[in-house]
């Protein structure tokens, strides 16, 4: 049986330079998709896998993220005064129990592979799960839920995947995919960026991870890659040489909301997918699409 994946770590501390000025003080993962900021999706999605301890990874400007995963006992009081008893306890439901949150901070954003090895002395020698939380998957059961299941069966590194345009598909990491199913099969490739004719495959890399603590000692070796940034792409293609890499073609649509498009999409996706508005919300997309009034 592999070790249990305990531990999960959100990459925070990218400039969100896609999003300005809305990022220019406030961190990209606070971004809400209907009223639910980015990170909060990704700590549910690791919740429901059984992660049991958080890792974020801030920067400047993003103390507010820490803040969001505390207690405000002032709104606790309003709320309780007022009788609006679930909003109290769909607060209190999102936030992780004390002592299972640790923050750090990349005092430069020198790219995500920086990022992750900035979580190595609070990780250790554990499998560990790498979200990053402005691709908001949208997914039953969770994106992480499904790898855990591969990671399970195999102990091995797992990369969720998905299909896309070949088109469009130099703006991501690829793999090559071996024999198996969809619920896991090897990777016998990656790909950072590829041209469309080189590329080994049309599954692109898409931001959920799970990764064995080796990954920490070959990224603080290792040079700069694309954009002058270290990449954690880099970095796994070397632990490719030494381990074993599972894909999983999950059932589920990401959205980019690092992106304007993705983010904008996400929230109507999301919007239409709620009780309490979809109703309403699609109303107004009708008047909308009719150029009534708009
Ligand atoms: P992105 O590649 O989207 O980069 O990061 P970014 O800097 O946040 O945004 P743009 O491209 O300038 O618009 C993917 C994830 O990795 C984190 C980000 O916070 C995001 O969650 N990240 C990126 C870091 O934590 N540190 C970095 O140095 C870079």
């Amino acid at each position: 049986m592999p070790k249990k994946v305990r531990i999960a770590v959100f990459p925070v501390a990218g400039l969100g330079t896609r999003f300005l000025p809305a990022t220019k003080a406030m961190p990209k993962e606070m971004l809400p998709v209907v009223d639910r900021p980015l990170i909060q999706y990704a700590v549910d999605e690791a919740k429901e896998a059984g992660i049991e301890h958080f890792v974020f990874i801030t920067g400047r400007n993003k103390g507010v993220i820490e803040d969001h995963f505390d207690r405000q006992f002032e709104l606790e009081s309003t709320l309780k005064a007022r009788g609006k008893l679930e909003a109290l306890k769909s607060l209190q439901d999102d936030l992780p129990k004390p002592g299972q949150t640790s923050f750090t901070r990349q005092q430069e954003p020198l790219g995500l592979g920086h990022a992750v090895w900035c979580a190595r002395d609070i990780v250790g020698n554990e499998p560990f799960a790498l979200l990053l939380p402005d691709m908001l998957i949208k997914s039953d059961p969770g994106v992480l839920s499904q790898m855990i299941d591969a990671y399970q069966k195999t102990g091995n590194n797992v990369i969720a995947v998905e299909e896309t345009d070949p088109a469009g598909i130099s703006s991501y990491g690829v793999v090559g995919r071996g024999t198996g199913p969809d619920t896991g099969f090897e990777i016998t490739k990656m790909v950072e960026k590829p041209r469309p004719e080189d590329a080994p495959s049309n599954l692109i890399i898409s931001g959920r991870y799970i990764l064995q603590p080796e990954i920490f000692g070959l990224i603080e070796n290792q040079p700069k890659g694309a954009g002058g940034e270290i990449q954690i792409t880099d970095a796994m293609q070397k632990l490719m040489e030494q381990q074993k890499f599972t894909g999983v073609k999950y059932n589920g649509r990401a959205f980019d909301c690092g992106s304007k498009i993705g983010f904008l999409t996400a929230n109507i996706v999301f919007a239409l997918d709620r009780k309490d508005i979809s109703h309403a919300f699609m109303e107004e997309l009708q008047i909308v699409a009719s150029n009534e009034n708009t």
